[in-house]
């Protein structure tokens, strides 16, 4: 709508007129030539419409503007995953096996160790369950990782020669593991960590397993069993371990190494026999 001036038509307000009269000094006592004056000067300006009969003091109202409400801070942190303890999970799983097949899959589906990302397969093991002598070695090498099992590479092969020359054979009377069934990268030493979480298993294996008599080679399985090492020190000296009789041994790897050490692991390999004599 346009007002008679052609401008649109704006409201007016006896607040704005008072106000004007007020920043003019002359307060509120308006006399009828100035109040038309201050009323025909808003309707140049456009004014048309009154809004109101008593005055509003804009600038001594209280600031009303609504408050914009800041949201309440999103928790953006991620939720921490639960920390778990891999050794108390290994133990759950291997107590919880009932039979070496059981143990062989709780130890497949064991997801805590790292070397199971690195390695082929699982070697869990070889030889006769119920054998009266179950052999404990380090970790698979190369050729077990290949062929998923323990002790077939050169060393195993010495192995094989060493149990022969005491009429022992895996595939009569021996049962063979490792204290790791997956092969550490490059075939390097198994960490602590790595030698605790999976103990669990190893001692559910001994006890599943039931032999008489544990042959325990090198400083890794001296670790774990015995919770030692110093294998030229502990050789062929008995010891209490997991509930029966362990003799530790040189590994046969070292003995490819150090075959002037071999006389040595003939004596313990007839030691090992009086003893399965029961001499
Ligand atoms: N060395 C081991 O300790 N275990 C194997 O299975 C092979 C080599």
């Amino acid at each position: 709508m346009l007002g008679a001036t052609g401008r649109p038509i704006k409201p007016y307000s006896l607040s704005l007129v008072q106000k004007v009269v007020r920043l003019r000094g002359m307060e509120s006592a308006l006399d009828y030539h100035t109040a038309r004056a201050l009323l025909e000067w808003q309707i140049e300006l456009g004014a048309t419409d009154a809004i109101g009969n008593a005055p509003i003091d804009r600038y001594a109202l209280p600031d009303t503007a609504p408050k914009v409400k800041k949201p309440a801070a999103v928790q953006t942190a991620p939720e921490k995953p639960k920390q778990v303890d891999p050794v108390v999970v290994a133990k759950a799983a291997a107590n919880g096996a009932g039979s070496l097949d059981q143990l062989r899959a709780a130890m497949d589906a064991f997801q805590h160790c790292e070397l199971k990302r690195g390695a082929r397969q699982l070697v869990f093991a070889d030889g006769t369950p119920g054998a009266q002598v179950m052999i404990i070695g380090e970790a698979p090498g190369r050729e077990e990782d290949r062929e998923g099992k323990p002790f077939v590479g050169r060393a195993g092969q010495l192995l094989d020669r060493m149990l022969a020359a005491i009429d022992l054979d895996r595939t009569q009377n021996v049962y063979i593991t490792n204290v790791l069934p997956w092969r550490p990268p490059q075939n390097r030493d198994p960490k602590p960590e790595e030698i605790g979480m999976m103990k669990p298993f190893l001692e559910r294996h001994v006890a599943l397993a039931k032999p008489e008599v544990l042959v325990i080679m090198g400083n890794i399985s001296c670790q774990a069993v015995l919770g030692k090492r110093g294998i030229t020190r502990l050789r062929g000296k008995w010891e209490q371990a997991l509930d029966l009789p362990v003799i530790p041994m040189f590994h046969p790897a070292y003995l490819l190494r150090q075959p002037q050490m071999k006389r040595q692991a003939w004596a313990d390999l007839l030691e090992l026999k009086a003893r399965l004599e029961g001499t």
